[in-house]
């Protein structure tokens, strides 16, 4: 209990200083090239013939930029986005309502739209394809299904789970693009930004550190920077040098990949109980206290980027750079 109210306080305080930092526009979106060149050129020539913007799927591992892009997207072709998400539509007269509710050319966004029952699914093939839904009124023998136009609008989703999503829904997206996880260069210029908007001073090389430790994730960057300013007023005079930062990482138990505890706690476990693996998620899961699904969806993704885990058909396994990584031995047959 406790912790859900400490946990939502976190995210709160998260939102709001999160909405002071978010990019607006393409100019500020850092890196991402290849997805943002593309949407340009779409969100350009839909403008020309005066057009919506045809369906955006955005995927990609947790916070990387999927909300920021579908708000930026609303925000260059100058309409409204209206905000939503899979787990909050539990019925089909839920998405119903959400679509009548539109004014022509607005954003629709879904989060987490993997999260989406069937059913509500099913409501929105019609409406993405040819703008209408049908809806069924009356009861029984008198009930009959109507036929309900839409304005035109723009879906955009957002998952971490592309793989999720049915097929029937991921091919009625016209645009599908895959947020890639981001580089040293282009995490350092988003501390830096970040560094600026927040008016604190800061060495270019303690950018760097940061952004070295990120996991390739502008919301770990940013988040990474709010503690170490936080050591930096307390126990420096505001400043954040390269050796301030280095230190309170050190503290913040962030090691030199960005690996933090729940990593070492997760390939740890693996090494100690399971000998290197193959070892079931759900296994770990229970053996280290995390849901499944956070593993999967949070700390797996970038440890296997890195080549930390390998998925087998068996299960997980830790690969050599694991071992090298905590300065242990190799075992000769893994
Ligand atoms: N390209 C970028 N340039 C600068 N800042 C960015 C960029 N992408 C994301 N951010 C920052 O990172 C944070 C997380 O981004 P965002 O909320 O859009 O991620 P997300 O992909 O929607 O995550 P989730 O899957 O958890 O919903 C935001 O505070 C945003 O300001
Ligand atoms: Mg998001």
């Amino acid at each position: 209990m406790d912790e859900r109210i400490i946990s939502q306080e976190a995210q709160a305080e998260e939102e709001s200083f999160d909405q002071g930092i978010r990019p607006l526009d393409f100019d500020q979106y850092i890196g991402q090239t290849k997805v943002k060149e593309n949407l340009k050129i779409f969100i350009e020539a839909a403008r020309m013939r005066e057009e919506c913007l045809d369906h955006v799927l955005l995927y990609g591992p947790p916070g990387l930029g999927k909300t920021t892009l579908a708000m930026i997207i609303a925000n260059e072709m100058q309409v409204n986005i209206r905000t939503t998400s899979g787990p909050a539509i539990e019925r089909p007269g839920d998405l119903a309502a959400v679509l009548t509710a539109l004014e022509p050319g607005d954003v629709l966004f879904i989060d987490e739209i993997h999260r989406l029952p069937r059913s509500v699914e099913e409501v929105l093939y019609p409406a993405m394809e040819d703008f209408c839904i049908d809806i069924v009124i009356g009861k029984d023998s008198t009930a009959r299904s109507v036929r309900l136009d839409l304005p035109p609008f723009t879906l955009v989703g957002a998952t971490t789970r592309a793989g999720m999503l049915s097929a029937p829904l991921r091919d009625r997206f016209g645009v599908l693009s895959r947020l890639e996880y981001y580089k040293e260069e282009e995490l350092a210029d988003i501390v830096s930004r970040t560094g600026d908007l927040l008016m604190v001073e800061m060495e270019e090389e303690a950018a760097g550190e940061m952004a070295r430790r990120s996991r390739g994730t502008p919301r770990i960057a940013n988040r990474l920077l709010k503690r170490v300013r936080d050591f930096a007023q307390v126990q420096g005079n505001g400043i954040i040098t390269t050796e301030l930062a280095v230190d309170a990482l050190e503290r913040l138990q962030v090691d030199k990949l960005g690996l933090d505890h729940i990593d070492h706690k997760l390939l740890l476990n693996i090494i100690e109980k399971f000998r290197g693996g193959p070892v079931g998620l759900e296994t770990i899961a229970a053996t280290i206290g995390e849901e499944s699904h956070t593993i999967e969806d949070v700390y797996e993704p970038y440890l296997l980027q890195i080549g930390f885990l390998q998925r087998t058909p068996r299960g997980r396994v830790v690969t050599h750079l694991v071992y090298e990584h905590f300065n242990m031995e190799v075992p000769k047959n893994g």
